[in-house]
């Protein structure tokens, strides 16, 4: 099996885990996490998050009081969760278990009411065997009555087909350890023909005297959907969708939906 976009993936992730959580604050504004925080509370858990991350999801989930498991295969992202938890409370520390595997094969060892895989994660996701793989592990998961849910953007076909490829800046931020200001300028280079889009992201840092004191840069290969795809996938896995919004506040999926939010269980459950 070909592992470069694996191995690209983790070189990915290694740049990007320290910047993480400070620009994705900003950039996203937590509206999933309160999207993710009232389905894990309906359920009561135990949820398990695929592919976890610097635990930006699941830490206000476990200190809401759910039980939450999450699988990563990222050193340096699992790194960063583990030092975040370090200042959390015996209480909530109490409340997470991890385990760092690829969430395409890797048994968490029990079953959930609610698996999660926010922030894209099925974006990583390059070929059909991989992103069937994900959902069959998904799927032997879920404990009897539980739920799937996961997001992934929606494409705004205008901008594919017109292609600009520019850098765009889209954080700045003094960074909360340093002080320094970090500047992130991201740009996707468009390859329309296979649905997929190299995203390259610089970061630049600066002290208070306004000189560059360094720079770092990484880039990988993402793939987008469409909701015809994902229909057919998780038909093709056992699920059957009970839920398909557009946004974090729960509108129905339609014309101009930024996202698309899937809920879905296993066929023949409600
Ligand atoms: C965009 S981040 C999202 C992290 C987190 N869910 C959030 O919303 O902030 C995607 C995460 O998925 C992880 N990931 C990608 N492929 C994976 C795989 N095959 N197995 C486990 N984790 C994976 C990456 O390492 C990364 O931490």
């Amino acid at each position: 099996m070909d592992r470069s976009n694996d191995l690209e993936l983790d070189a990915f992730y290694r740049v990007i885990a320290p910047y993480y959580d400070e620009d994705y604050a900003g950039l996203l504004q937590g509206a999933d996490i309160a999207f993710y925080r009232r389905l894990a509370e309906a359920c009561g858990g135990p949820v398990l998050e695929m592919g976890c991350g610097t635990g930006r999801v699941l830490l206000p989930l476990a200190r809401a009081g759910i039980a939450m498991h999450g699988m990563e295969t990222s050193l340096a992202m699992l790194e960063q969760l583990r030092a975040s938890l370090d200042r959390e409370p015996a209480s909530v520390r109490d409340r997470v278990a991890l385990t760092r595997g690829d969430i395409r094969s890797t048994d968490a060892g029990c079953r959930f009411a609610l698996v999660i895989a926010p922030g894209n994660v099925l974006h990583s996701f390059l070929e059909r065997h991989e992103q069937r793989a994900w959902l069959a592990n998904a799927r032997r998961h879920l404990a009897a009555g539980g739920a799937l849910v996961f997001d992934v953007f929606q494409p705004d076909y205008r901008r594919l087909l017109a292609s600009p490829d520019d850098w765009v800046q889209d954080v700045d931020r003094v960074d909360s350890r340093t002080g320094r200001r970090v500047r992130r300028l991201a740009r996707c280079v468009h390859e329309v023909e296979f649905q997929r889009f190299r995203v390259e992201m610089r970061w630049v840092i600066e002290d208070a005297a306004g000189q560059t004191v360094a720079q770092e840069s990484a880039s990988v290969m993402q793939r987008w959907f469409t909701r015809g795809e994902l229909e057919n996938l998780l038909e093709l896995e056992g699920f059957r969708i009970t839920d398909y919004w557009g946004s974090f506040a729960e509108e129905p999926f339609g014309k101009g939906s930024p996202a698309q939010i899937v809920r879905a269980v296993l066929g023949g459950g409600t």
